[in-house]
């Protein structure tokens, strides 16, 4: 059964009528861009065919009343809280991303109290954006029930919801995230990539259709987590804004020259620099039809993450090194690091291969076996019925 379906099921259980509408966003995975967006860069994600879905109803009342229902069947149900009342700090943990949607849909004049029932197949903790997708459904949800379809006229665009969402997380949530996730979420189209310039906010759908290439992107969930991610991803971002201060440029996407830089920063804003080159490099490739030789530049961009950025861990350069040493025509971490996922470029071929290589490498480490499987690029958010 798809979220969706399930969503709107669940919504009828638990209300004794159908919902409204039902809204769905996917998880991504980034081909390649890390740690770009909040320097003004490029990045280049596709969506998963993993959705987060909201079946949702407008209450008179002015409360937004969200209940998540896990793999296990069971809901759980967040304390209602009044939309004109939100501010940031009020609610915590999971409501959070609900009630943060909510609360800067209503300084956007977008008020309206809900009932929403959330449920999705996004694999949690793995670096795929589940939280993105659920932020993304949410927002468009509420915005459906306000009579507002994005991207459609006298409606706001994909792109500024998207700007909404990231106020959203860093404000109301907390977490300084970047555009890359949620204009993923919303923006993208099955079979592409999407090549956005996050400075100029414009965006280009790269044909990205591995399989009719005889090729696999396949996504390695280390189901690693390391406690450094979130401090770290804050303290690479400021170490980031210190290096561009010192540069004399808006951005580190401007430098231009890194030499008067102090040792700490120089393999950061390296990273940068030479990170978004390798977009530049990998989106022409693409448009030229040459998607089988992107794989050396994408293990590029896993090594330049590893070394100069320094946001990578064992687990994931495990998966990256016996993939590509199994045949794997490139591989990288993907997402803000320390944990989470990897991808890696696969002859269909020699998936199995791939694969067997992977799984027996964190055997011989003891490690917890990583989840495999297939990213098909899909479809953005939408409304479902
Ligand atoms: C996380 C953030 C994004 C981006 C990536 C790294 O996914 O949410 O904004 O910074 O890390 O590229």
């Amino acid at each position: 059964m798809t979220p969706a379906r399930r969503a709107a099921d669940k919504f009828r259980r638990l209300y004794g009528r159908a919902p409204r509408g039902v809204w769905s966003a996917p998880g991504r995975v980034n081909l390649i861009g890390e740690h770009t967006d909040y320097n003004d860069g490029y990045v280049l994600p596709f969506a998963l065919p993993f959705r987060i879905a909201v079946a949702a109803a407008p209450r008179a009342d002015g409360l937004l009343a969200a209940t998540t229902v896990g793999d296990d069947g069971f809901p759980q149900r967040a304390a209602p809280v009044r939309v004109a009342e939100l501010t940031p700090g009020l609610v915590g943990g999971w409501a959070a991303y609900p009630s943060g949607v909510a609360w800067v849909l209503r300084d956007q004049g977008f008020t309206s109290g809900a009932n929403l029932v959330i449920t999705g197949d996004v694999p949690a903790g793995a670096g795929l954006s589940s939280s993105h997708a659920l932020q993304c459904a949410v927002a468009l949800a509420l915005l459906g029930l306000a009579g507002a379809r994005p991207g459609k006229a006298g409606a706001p665009t994909l792109t500024e919801v998207a700007g909404w969402v990231q106020r959203s997380e860093n404000d109301f949530v907390g977490v300084p995230t970047g555009l890359l996730d949620q204009t993923a979420s919303l923006c993208c189209v099955e079979s592409h990539a999407l090549f956005l310039d996050v400075r100029s906010g414009v965006q280009e759908q790269v044909p990205f259709d591995a399989a009719a290439h005889g090729l696999d992107v396949l996504v390695i969930d280390t189901r690693a987590k390391h406690s450094l991610a979130n401090s770290a991803y804050g303290e690479r971002r400021r170490d980031c804004e210190r290096a561009a201060k010192l540069l004399g440029v808006a951005a580190l996407r401007d430098a231009d020259t890194l030499t008067r830089l102090p040792d700490d920063l120089l393999p950061l804003a390296r990273h940068v620099v030479t990170e978004n080159e390798r977009v530049l490099r990998t989106v022409a490739m693409l448009r030229d039809g040459a998607l089988a030789d992107i794989g050396p530049t994408l293990t590029a961009s896993h090594r330049s993450l590893r070394d100069d950025y320094r946001v990578s861990c064992p687990e994931l350069d495990l998966a990256v090194d016996a993939a590509v040493g199994a045949g794997a025509l490139g591989a990288r971490m993907t997402g803000g690091g320390f944990g989470g996922s990897a991808i890696a470029l696969v002859p269909v071929d020699r998936r199995a291969q791939v694969c067997d290589a992977v799984l027996s490498a964190y055997v011989e480490r003891s490690l917890p076996s990583p989840r495999l499987f297939r990213a098909v690029p899909s479809a953005g958010a939408g409304r479902d019925h």
